[in-house]
């Protein structure tokens, strides 16, 4: 198999995120049934973090486990990695090193420099403008509690950011629709979020008229990290797009909330919604685990 990176959500094809989605049930069963399934002994993940995780670092650092190999963490502060040694070296000598490689940093162009210079498949674990392992949990969410997102509606409040613009690549992908309300000035910044056409994609300038017809209303941080300067605006900028039980009564009856978490009780979402009976976000962070054991399954070994 040629080796493949997972550096944007549409570097899989429909046929490849498919595959990913049935492994990814069959793993999770044989692991609940407490099933050994050890595919990826002596192989080694190297997870390099220049922003803080709590779900990304546990969901790869036990999934690899599980899969019989083992992760070993980097962070900026005690690697050479935040003393300037270039992205171009340190991807030659890490991944000599190691099977599998996953980045989380700041500009998606850092994560491409690094794959262009590695020898083994690299992940993308977040950057400022993709969060592709998010969406790829995300879409397997609905389709254990829904069936098919093909044709169903996604709406997204608040910050056009980088789990907005991967819906975005995913509807373009897995034909289905997206609606997105942001603030003035926050808007979705199409060339950024690598949309080939608009079909699939519809701007509302009001949360509340975006939240009608959803089959998942969603939400994030107003402020990603990196973003942390601009705090102060945007708590004020961010207000009116909150996402509250009125916007969830104008939905789909069988409507889910969905949120990457860490999320802000009373900010981006009220505590009602997101500990409400519509919100399956527990569920959509432990998927975080079983779909990424099948991503890395299928970038180092192929599909099953
Ligand atoms: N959703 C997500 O990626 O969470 P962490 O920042 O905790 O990894
Ligand atoms: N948009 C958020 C997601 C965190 C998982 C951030 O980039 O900080």
């Amino acid at each position: 198999m040629k080796m493949k990176h997972f550096l944007q959500f549409n570097d899989l094809n429909k046929a490849e995120l498919e595959s990913i989605f049935d492994r990814a049930k069959w793993i999770k069963a044989k692991f609940k049934a407490y099933e050994k399934h050890w595919p990826l002994q002596d192989r080694t993940l190297v997870m390099i973090f220049e922003k803080a995780s709590t779900r990304t670092r546990l969901s790869f650092e036990s999934g690899m486990q599980q899969l019989g190999g083992s992760a070993i963490y980097l962070n900026t502060r005690d690697s050479q990695l935040g003393r300037g040694e270039p992205v171009e070296d340190a991807a030659q000598v890490i991944s000599r090193m190691c099977d599998i490689v996953m980045i989380r940093t700041f500009e998606q162009e850092i994560i491409e420099r690094f794959a262009e210079n590695s020898r083994v498949p690299v992940i993308n674990g977040l950057t400022n403008e993709y969060h592709p392992c998010q969406i790829l949990a995300d879409i397997f969410t609905y389709i254990e509690q829904r069936g098919s997102i093909q044709g169903k509606t996604v709406t997204w409040i608040g910050d056009s950011n980088n789990v907005c613009n991967t819906w975005l690549q995913a509807a373009e992908l897995l034909d289905f629709n997206v609606h997105v309300s942001t603030p003035k000035g926050y808007e979705v910044e199409v060339e950024r979020a690598g949309l080939y056409g608009v079909d699939h994609f519809e701007e509302f300038e009001d949360p509340m008229e975006a939240a009608k017809g959803a089959d998942i209303v969603t939400t994030d941080v107003w402020t990603s990290m990196g973003f942390e300067n601009e705090k102060k605006d945007r708590i004020k900028d961010f207000a009116d797009w909150q996402v509250d039980k009125d916007m969830i009564k104008l939905a789909n009856k069988d409507a889910l909330f969905m949120h990457c978490l860490p999320a802000h009780r009373g900010e981006e979402v009220t505590a009602e919604v997101i500990d409400g009976p519509q919100s399956i976000v527990w569920e959509e962070a432990e998927n975080r685990l079983h779909v990424q054991k099948a991503l890395l399954e299928y970038l180092l070994i192929g599909s099953k």
